[in-house]
């Protein structure tokens, strides 16, 4: 109550008569002992990590990552609602130049947004690269020597998944025999954290995702949601044996159609 009152006073004394009235013997202690304080803190030496850094001039991986990137790829590049990218096998099978390109112009339709200022994004070329070389820094490892070649990220540019030349009844044989124990005939199970409530072959998720994110997704599996990549999925299965190419491409083409099939017409509305 006392000190409440003590301080408001100080306060209008220091606005109606300025600071020269205010340097009594008491307040001359109290001053000394706030510049002792400033002092200890060592409010004497600015830290250069405190100052302002204009958004264009931050060249620090983890800052840029963390502003741009992590909110949908997750703060480790894993977790988020974006696919991981923390992941030794996908970064073995994309390039230095597919990030960068991906980075700068986003992926066109989907919710990868384009970040280079000539995109009308927000990081400068030179930013961008930090970024690239910080991803493969902190998330590139070798895979171990004897490791088989693994499949390309891309079929091709305008066809990343090869869906156009897949064979969709070969592929929804693949689901059954593969895919089938986790995600249900229908997609609808593993109970999608990322695939939402429609599952993987609903309408409503083929709609948010990629052919090229099908394609990445069977080769690389979801390690961070416990999904197996194309080695232990087909050796998991009845196949024993890791999927081959071939059987990447029909597996996604048909993800795709079944995604794209036209929806079936409500039973009943629920109010
Ligand atoms: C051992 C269980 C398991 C098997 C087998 C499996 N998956 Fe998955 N899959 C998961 C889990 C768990 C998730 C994450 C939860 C979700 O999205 O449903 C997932 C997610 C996915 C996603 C969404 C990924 C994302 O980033 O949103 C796709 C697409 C997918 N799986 C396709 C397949 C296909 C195609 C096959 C067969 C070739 C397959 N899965 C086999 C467990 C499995
Ligand atoms: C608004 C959400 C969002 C932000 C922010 C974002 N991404 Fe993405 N990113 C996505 C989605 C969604 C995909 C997958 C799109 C698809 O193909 O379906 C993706 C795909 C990617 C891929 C390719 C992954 C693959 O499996 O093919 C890379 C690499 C990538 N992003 C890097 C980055 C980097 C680096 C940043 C920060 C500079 C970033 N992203 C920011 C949502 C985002």
């Amino acid at each position: 109550m006392t000190n409440t009152r003590r301080s408001r006073s100080r306060q209008r004394l220091g606005y109606s008569r300025g600071v020269q009235s205010l340097a009594t013997p008491s307040t001359q202690t109290w001053i000394g002992s706030l510049l002792l304080l400033a002092l200890l803190a060592g409010c004497g030496k600015p830290d250069p990590a405190d100052h302002y850094v204009r958004p264009e001039q931050v060249m620090d991986f983890a800052k840029l990552f963390g502003q741009n990137c992590s909110g949908c790829h997750g703060m480790d590049g894993q977790l988020g609602p974006a696919p991981p990218l923390n992941d030794p096998l996908f970064q073995m099978i994309i390039s230095d130049s597919q990030i960068s390109d991906l980075i700068h112009k986003g992926r066109e339709g989907y919710a990868m947004p384009a970040f280079a200022i000539a995109e009308g994004g927000p990081l400068s070329d030179a930013q961008i690269q930090v970024i690239v070389d910080g991803v493969r820094k902190q998330w590139k490892s070798d895979l171990p020597a004897e490791t088989p070649e693994p499949p390309v990220y891309q079929v091709s540019q305008d066809d990343p998944a090869g869906v156009r030349d897949g064979n969709v009844d070969a592929g929804k044989k693949l689901f059954t025999t593969v895919c089938m124990k986790c995600h249900g005939a229908d997609g609808r199970e593993a109970d999608g954290q990322s695939s939402g409530d429609g599952g993987i072959l609903s309408h409503a998720f083929g709609e948010l995702v990629s052919d090229q994110l099908i394609r990445r997704i069977i080769i690389t599996g979801r390690p961070d949601l416990d999904m197996p990549d194309y080695v232990e999925l087909g050796k998991q299965s009845d196949l024993k044996r890791p999927l081959t190419e071939q059987e990447i491409i029909d597996l996604a083409a048909y993800v795709r159609s079944a995604q794209h099939a036209p929806k079936p017409v409500p039973q009943r509305v629920a109010l």
